[in-house]
């Protein structure tokens, strides 16, 4: 790999993550441009960070064939990811450029899914999901491998400082598919939704049935056949949308996202009842999607990666843990 291709694109950065992302980036040295559609706020921002820029939509295949070449990475920060996934994983295919996103919505991994033979024809890793889903698919992984033949998988999540404005909009593409579980391997809706408890350390909590993603990514990383999962809140496409998206805020300030901590809790049921239990304790969502997503790219960047579709679990495993900072993964039950 030639030195010149070890640089990395971030598109949507002028958003309310993707400005996250880029500082992350900075904070790592690494050699990035950055990219959006528009103007003003690109352009903006490339000031305050000193790097190249280009502005450009979504559908612009010319223009996404001049930003990708020379890159190695692209991050895909641009959601709702119904409108921005296709384009931007198909610029990846044909420039050859490993692609990544912090995507919740489970209509993205499913397209990434139907794409692996294109990924690994053009010798390209394509994961959608690279955010939070990071320490929750690492977490799965580790317990998968603590049981004998690992039949189900439950996962709460515990959620920490509020919702962006692009959160609040694409959460809508996740609460109108229903409570899908997986079940013997095919995912299903929950008829009869029921709400469970975890323990995230010392606290425990009752968490709502939504499906996450873990039912895709998840079951791409440890092929468990029963998967499960629940949220701290409701999603905030549910009691939020009504509001005007105008008026709601970017997303919490700096010292709300410092204030308090995710939590990721797990449980794994082997083919003899045993079960194990894990937690992740993490920083708050909107610190924690940079701090994952850049992490998986520096991977790249240092030609560590898996061609085709990937899910953080099944590329990295539970290792990919260690480099995202701050983040610990504690046993509960052996
Ligand atoms: N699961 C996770 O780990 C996680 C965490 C955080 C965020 N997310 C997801 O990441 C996405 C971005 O969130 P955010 O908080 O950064 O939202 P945001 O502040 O609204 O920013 C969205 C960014 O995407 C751009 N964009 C939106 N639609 C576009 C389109 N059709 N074409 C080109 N660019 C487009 C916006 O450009 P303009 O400024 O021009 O509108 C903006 O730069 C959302 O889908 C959110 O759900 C996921």
């Amino acid at each position: 790999m030639s030195t010149k291709k070890k640089t990395l694109l971030i598109y949507g950065a002028s958003g309310y993550t993707g400005k996250i992302i880029a500082a992350r980036a900075i904070e790592l040295s690494l050699d990035f441009e950055i990219a959006g559609r528009d103007p003003i706020k690109t352009q903006e921002l490339a000031r305050k960070f000193k790097v190249p820029f280009h502005v450009f939509t979504v559908d612009d295949e010319n223009a996404w064939k001049k930003a990708l070449k020379d890159k190695q990475v692209l991050i895909n920060a641009a959601g709702p990811y119904k409108f921005t996934a296709k384009q931007a994983m198909n610029a990846c295919l044909n420039a050859g450029v490993h692609y990544l996103d912090i995507s919740a919505e489970l209509d993205t991994y499913k397209l990434a899914e139907s794409l692996d033979d294109k990924a690994k024809k053009a010798g390209i890793q394509l994961m959608s999901g690279a955010g939070l889903f990071v320490s929750y698919d690492a977490l799965a992984v580790h317990l998968s491998k603590l049981v004998e033949k690992p039949q189900q998988l439950k996962v709460g999540f515990q959620h920490y400082g509020g919702f962006s404005k692009g959160s609040v909009l694409s959460s809508k593409n996740i609460a109108n598919l229903g409570v899908l579980i997986r079940k013997d391997g095919q995912i299903i809706e929950n008829k009869d939704p029921q709400p469970k408890v975890f323990s995230f350390g010392k606290g425990q909590l009752e968490c709502l049935p939504t499906p996450l993603g873990g039912i895709i990514l998840s079951y791409k990383s440890t092929q468990i056949p029963n998967i499960e999962e629940y949220f701290s809140l409701k999603l905030p496409a549910t009691d939020m949308l009504d509001l005007n998206p105008e008026n709601l805020p970017d997303g919490p300030t700096e010292d709300e996202r410092a204030a308090g901590r995710n939590g990721i809790a797990a449980e794994v049921t082997g083919i003899d009842g045993k079960v194990v239990k894990a937690w992740v304790d993490a920083p708050s969502g909107y610190n924690l999607t940079p701090l994952s997503v850049i992490a998986v790219a520096h991977r790249i960047l240092k030609n560590d990666y898996k061609i085709g579709y990937q899910s953080p679990g099944s590329a990295y495993g539970e290792d990919i843990i260690k480099d995202i900072p701050e983040t610990r993964l504690i046993d509960l039950v052996k």
